[in-house]
């Protein structure tokens, strides 16, 4: 298995470009079952995620083109309803396939996707949304088996925000049936994004970015040709190691309005943030200011953030709370950055952080796609020599990333294994 060695101590200078988000192209490149047809994807991530998804899509019966971060999809031969244990265990997101199946073959059978690192990460708003717009669902032998003669629209509460619950149901409604209408819908930008790409295709989707999404359903839609929006949480992540070194990096090609929350965190470190247009230069502090986060649904501060804003806090000057609210286990990466000598305490969902002058770089192991993001900013600020192994994790959503550390002057490399 890879591992990345980073030898700690460079500050960052330079810029470097966002690829496209990873959560913004799976449930897009999923939305090309709902029409017949070629469907043109470009800034596509190179990325493991997507490459499970492609592997997904095309054992449903789909035909798959690849170019450079370019994917081109015609879903006319969608013929299989089953989305087998192999496929959806590489990847929770596969979930996904579930509303629009429903939608086109009136049947699904779709593995249930177990717990991970992270947490417990149950479906139920997914399947009681799907329930109300009319779909039988049994949950047997680790498979969900969902079949409906005609989706029909109805109004679906959300009892918690859930991103993937609520591309779900959008994708299932879009051609039902009549209206649906979902409240307390989640509203990060992946879903306006989804949502934007299917009324290119014709759908009628009003209110996507906001709590409440109204969807007129329609008859059938058609391929489109789109380009996929910016990853922030990659965005966010060079953000923080900027920071983190005291460096001077223009991070190129990204939403600084996705990123809101993150920037006035940064700021009450220390952190100038220049924003131009789609470039943001982040200019990290001689001293870096300790400051308490709370993770919250979009526009709060994203929990995809989490684990790299504990590094930062880690040497920071002072006591930091962070808090955890969305995910119930995201405190893994605490064990291994306290081996690199941070000082953090966990009680329930909150970690204490009390910044020290120096972390010092340590073998350490990689649990999940952030914390593995978490591990190598560490090292590039430890002393000496940090080993992340099972970086798998890290080749599922940041595409390239020892690449672009290196360009910024980092010292870092992947060893094969
Ligand atoms: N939840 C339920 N029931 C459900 C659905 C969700 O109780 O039916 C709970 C979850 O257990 C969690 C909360 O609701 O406590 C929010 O989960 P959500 O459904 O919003 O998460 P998700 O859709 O599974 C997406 C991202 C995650 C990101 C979260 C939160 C994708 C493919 N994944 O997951 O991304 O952390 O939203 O923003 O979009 C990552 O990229 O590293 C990653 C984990």
């Amino acid at each position: 298995m890879d591992k990345i060695i980073i030898e700690g101590g460079h500050s960052l200078k330079g810029e470097v470009r966002i690829s496209g988000a990873k959560n913004a192209a799976l449930p897009i490149l999923v939305s090309s079952l709902l029409a017949d047809g070629w469907n043109t994807y470009t800034n596509v991530p190179g990325l493991k995620d997507i490459e499970s998804t492609l592997l997904l899509l095309e054992n449903l019966g789909a035909k798959i083109e690849r170019g450079k971060n370019t994917v081109r999809i015609d879903a006319s031969g969608l013929n299989n309803p089953e989305a087998s244990y192999d496929l959806v265990r590489k990847m929770r997101a596969s979930i996904l396939v579930l509303g629009p199946l429903l939608a086109r073959l009136k049947e699904a059978k779709v593995s249930l996707p177990g717990g991970c690192a992270i947490g417990a990460r149950p479906i139920n708003l997914h399947l009681k949304g799907l329930a109300r717009l009319g779909a039988s669902i049994e949950v047997e032998h680790g498979y969900i088996k969902a079949s409906v003669d005609c989706l029909k629209g109805n109004s679906i509460y959300f009892d918690i925000s859930t991103v993937t619950g609520t591309e779900n149901l959008i994708m299932a409604a879009v051609l039902a049936d009549g209206v649906t209408v979902l409240r307390n819908a989640a509203y990060e930008p992946e879903i306006l994004a989804l949502a934007d790409v299917l009324n290119k295709m014709g759908a009628d989707i009003k209110g996507a970015g906001t709590s409440e999404i109204t969807i007129q359903g329609v008859s059938s839609l058609k391929p489109v040709s789109v380009s996929i929006i910016p990853d922030r949480i990659e965005a966010g992540t060079f953000m923080v190691a900027s920071a983190l070194t005291g460096g001077d990096v223009t991070i190129t090609d990204c939403r600084s309005d996705h990123l809101e929350a993150v920037i006035h965190k940064l700021s009450l470190t220390g952190t100038k943030v220049i924003i131009d247009g789609s470039n943001m230069r982040v200019k990290g502090p001689d001293k870096i200011k300790s400051v308490d986060v709370k993770t919250l649904p979009y526009p709060g501060f994203p929990t995809d953030m989490q684990a790299q804003f504990m590094v930062l806090m880690s040497v920071a000057c002072g006591f930091s709370i962070i808090s955890e609210t969305i995910f119930e286990n995201r405190f893994i990466h605490v064990s291994e950055l306290r081996r690199m000598g941070a000082q953090i305490k966990v009680s329930g969902n909150s970690a204490m952080v009390q910044g020290v002058k120096k972390l010092s770089g340590a073998p350490v192991m990689a649990s999940d796609l952030r914390a593995s993001a978490s591990l190598i900013l560490a090292g590039l600020v430890a002393e000496g020599k940090t080993e992340v192994n099972r970086v798998y994790h890290l080749d599922r959503g940041y595409q390239s990333i020892e690449a672009k550390f290196a360009k910024l002057g980092a010292a870092v490399k992947r060893v094969k294994g």
